[in-house]
C-alpha cells in the first residue's frame, strides 16, 4: 500500500452533489458556537452522501466551534480512548507499531493524538478536499499543529506512555498520512496505477482495502455522512472490514442528530441511536462495549447526547 505524507495518495472525482435536505437547522454537527435558526425534520429526509457538497465544508470554522476548546465530553471521548488503546497495545504487545487509520478526520486531530505513541503510521481517510487540505495545513505546519490541541493532548498524557512522547507535533508529521476517498466505497477495490497525486484521477490505491489496519478510529462520520440508514451501516461495515481481525477500534456517533450546518451549509444526519450502533457492531466486532455519555448535549440543539464505542474488528 502506497503512501505519501503531506501529499494525498490518491484522489477521487469532485463529487458534484446538490443538497436536498430539509430543515432549516444551522448549528455543526459538534457545534458550540452554533447559530440555530430551525429544526430538521429528523426523520431521515436528509439525502445521501453524494447529496452534499463536501468538499466545500468549512474546516476552519468547524474546527472553531467544535475543537477551539476542550469540552467536557471530549474529554470523557479521550480518556475513554486512551484508555482502551493502551490496554490493548499492551495486551496484544505487537511485534511493531500499528498501521493505523481515522476515517473521516475533518478538523480533529484529537483520535490521531490517541493512537499516536502507538502507531507507526495513520492514515488519514477523508473524502472532503477542504479537510484534506486543512489537515495538510495543520499538521505539516512549519511549528507543527497550532495550540489549541494542547489541551486534549495533555488528558492523553495523564497516562504513560503519551507523555513520554515529548514532540508529538514532531511525530505527528513523520507518521500521517493524508488520502482522499470514500468511506462508502466498496472495500478491497483495486483501482488502476495511475498518477497519484493527480486531483481526481482516481487511481493509484486501494479504496480502503479489506483487513489491513492494526487499529482504527472514525468519529462523528458514519452518522453525519448521510440522511440514508443504509448508507450509515454501510459506512459501520465498511470501517470495521478495513480493520484486521482482531483490530482494536474506537468509534464515535452523534446520538439522534438531526443534520447540521457548518458555517451556513447543510449537512445530513441519520438519526441513530446506541441500539443501533450495537446491533452493526454485534455483527462485526467482539469485545463490543458501547457508552453513552452522561454529558448533558449542551453543544447545539438538535441531537440527544455522544455515543462512544470501542472493540475488536472480527473475522469479516
Ligand atoms: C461531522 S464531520 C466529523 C469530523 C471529525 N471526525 C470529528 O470528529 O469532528 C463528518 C466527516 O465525514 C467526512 N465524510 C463525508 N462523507 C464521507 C465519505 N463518503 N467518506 C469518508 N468521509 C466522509 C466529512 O468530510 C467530515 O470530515
Amino acid at each position: 500500500m502506497s503512501s505519501t505524507q503531506g501529499a494525498p495518495v490518491s484522489d477521487e472525482a469532485d463529487a458534484d452533489g446538490q443538497r436536498h435536505a430539509a430543515g432549516t437547522m444551522t448549528a455543526g454537527p459538534r457545534s458550540g458556537a452554533a447559530q440555530v435558526t430551525g429544526r430538521s425534520d429528523g426523520g431521515g429526509n436528509h439525502g445521501v452522501n453524494a447529496d452534499y457538497q463536501w468538499d466545500a465544508f468549512d474546516s476552519e470554522a468547524y474546527k472553531e466551534h467544535n475543537y477551539a476548546n476542550l469540552r467536557d465530553d471530549d474529554r470523557q471521548i479521550l480518556v475513554r480512548i486512551r484508555d482502551f488503546f493502551t490496554s490493548a497495545f499492551a495486551l496484544d504487545a505487537p511485534r511493531e507499531k500499528w498501521a493505523s487509520i481515522d476515517v473521516g478526520p475533518g478538523a480533529n486531530l484529537y483520535p490521531s493524538l490517541a493512537l499516536l505513541p502507538y502507531s507507526r503510521s495513520i492514515r488519514l481517510y477523508e473524502h472532503s478536499r477542504s479537510n484534506v487540505d486543512w489537515l495538510r495545513a495543520e499538521i505539516f505546519a512549519e511549528h507543527g499543529y497550532r495550540p489549541n490541541w494542547d489541551e486534549f493532548w495533555t488528558v492523553l498524557c495523564e497516562r504513560t506512555p503519551y507523555h513520554l512522547l515529548a514532540e508529538p507535533r514532531v511525530r505527528l508529521k513523520e507518521v500521517a498520512e493524508l488520502d482522499r476517498h470514500s468511506v462508502l466505497e466498496e472495500p478491497g477495490v483495486l483501482e488502476e496505477p495511475g498518477a497519484l497525486d493527480e486531483p481526481g484521477s482516481g487511481a493509484g490505491a486501494l479504496h480502503l482495502p479489506a483487513a489491513s489496519w492494526d487499529a482504527g478510529t472514525m468519529f462523528f462520520v458514519a452518522e453525519s455522512l448521510t440522511g440514508d440508514y443504509g448508507e450509515f451501516a454501510r459506512a459501520v461495515e465498511n470501517f470495521v472490514r478495513a480493520l484486521r481481525p482482531g483490530a482494536p477500534f474506537a468509534a464515535a456517533f452523534m446520538r439522534l442528530s438531526q443534520g447540521y450546518t457548518v458555517a451556513g451549509r447543510r449537512f445530513p444526519a441519520v438519526a441513530i441511536t446506541e441500539d443501533d450502533v450495537s446491533e452493526l457492531l454485534g455483527k462485526l466486532a467482539s469485545d463490543v462495549d458501547v457508552h453513552v455519555l452522561d454529558e448533558a448535549p449542551t453543544l447545539r440543539a438538535g441531537y440527544a447526547g455522544m455515543i462512544i464505542a470501542t472493540g475488536r474488528a472480527g473475522d469479516n
